[in-house]
Parts: C-alpha cells; structure tokens; sequence
C-alpha cells in the first residue's frame, strides 16, 4: 500500500504527464496551422508518448494498491513565435520534467519506499534522453532555420519520426 505523501507525489506526476501531453498537442496544432507537416507529426508523436507516460504512472498506483486522483489539467500554452522558440520551450519543459521526477524520487527515498524508487528508474534515465533529443532539435534550428530551404530539411527529418 502506498503511503499518502508518496501516492500524492505520484498523482501530481501523473497530472504533470497529462499537461505535457496537452502542450505538445498544442504546439503540433501551431505547426499544423503553418504546414509544417512534419514538425506537427513529430509533436503528436510526442504527445501520444506523454499520454503514455502518465499511464505509467496510473497503472503503477493501482498495482501498488493506491488511489489514482486526476485533477485539473493546466491549460497548454496557446500561442507561439516561431519553430525554435517551440523547440526551446519544449528543452525547457524537459528539463523542469527532469527536475519534478528528481523531487518525486527524494518522496520516495524520504519515506523508504523501495518499490516506487526502482519504478522510477525509468523515467530517470528516459529525462536524459527527452533532454537530449529537444535540445539537438534546438541547435539544428539555429543552424538552418534562418532559410526556407533549411526549415524545409529540419521538416522533413522530424516528420520522419516513428507514429507510436
Ligand atoms: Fe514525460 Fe517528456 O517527459
């Protein structure tokens, strides 16, 4: 049975997990509304992963026995500038997701629960690579996207990522 101070971490994460979801769908419409057709499929792609994310975190409160709790999403970001401000939002997103998990795992090492700590793992090690990816994407932007032909190219490889 989950303790409450670690269950409420854990719904809390779950919560954050679904506004995730919801911001990278939002920022997939703004590149639908400019045809950048593959950039929107990267971020619907990214989208469908958080969704997947925050039921992790719903089947592992179950199996452990607790209360799942969804409250309130945070309404998503609405509008944005341009494709490398949506990419540094997103590095920056990452990294406060990295920062929640980290004080989600001193809950749960606070509390001595052994099993939520190796749970975890996961999503300690998956922070390192979402990190990774946004901020490649970012530093590939401020290289080529000052041209049409260069946003066109970065489209392109991003529309290329695998539909989950
Ligand atoms: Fe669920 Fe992008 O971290």
């Amino acid at each position: 049975m989950l303790n409450k101070k670690v269950q409420d971490a854990l719904n809390q994460q779950l919560n954050a997990e679904l506004y995730s979801s919801y911001e990278y769908l939002s920022m997939s419409a703004f590149f639908d509304e400019q045809n950048l057709d593959g950039m929107a499929k990267w971020m619907k792609v990214q989208s469908r992963e958080e969704y997947e994310h925050a039921m992790k975190f719903y089947d592992y409160i179950l199996q452990a026995n607790g209360k799942v709790e969804l409250n309130t999403i945070k309404e998503p970001t609405k509008s944005f500038k341009t494709p490398l401000d949506v990419f540094e939002e997103t590095y920056q997103h990452e990294k406060n997701v990295t920062k929640m998990i980290y004080k989600l795992f001193d809950v749960a090492l606070a509390e001595k629960d052994h099993a939520t700590n190796i749970f975890l793992h996961w999503f300690i090690t998956e922070q390192v690579e979402e990190e990774a990816t946004a901020l490649k994407i970012v530093d590939k932007l401020k290289m080529l996207a000052d041209t049409k032909s260069g946003l066109y190219l970065i489209d392109r490889e991003l529309g290329q990522r695998a539909s989950r």
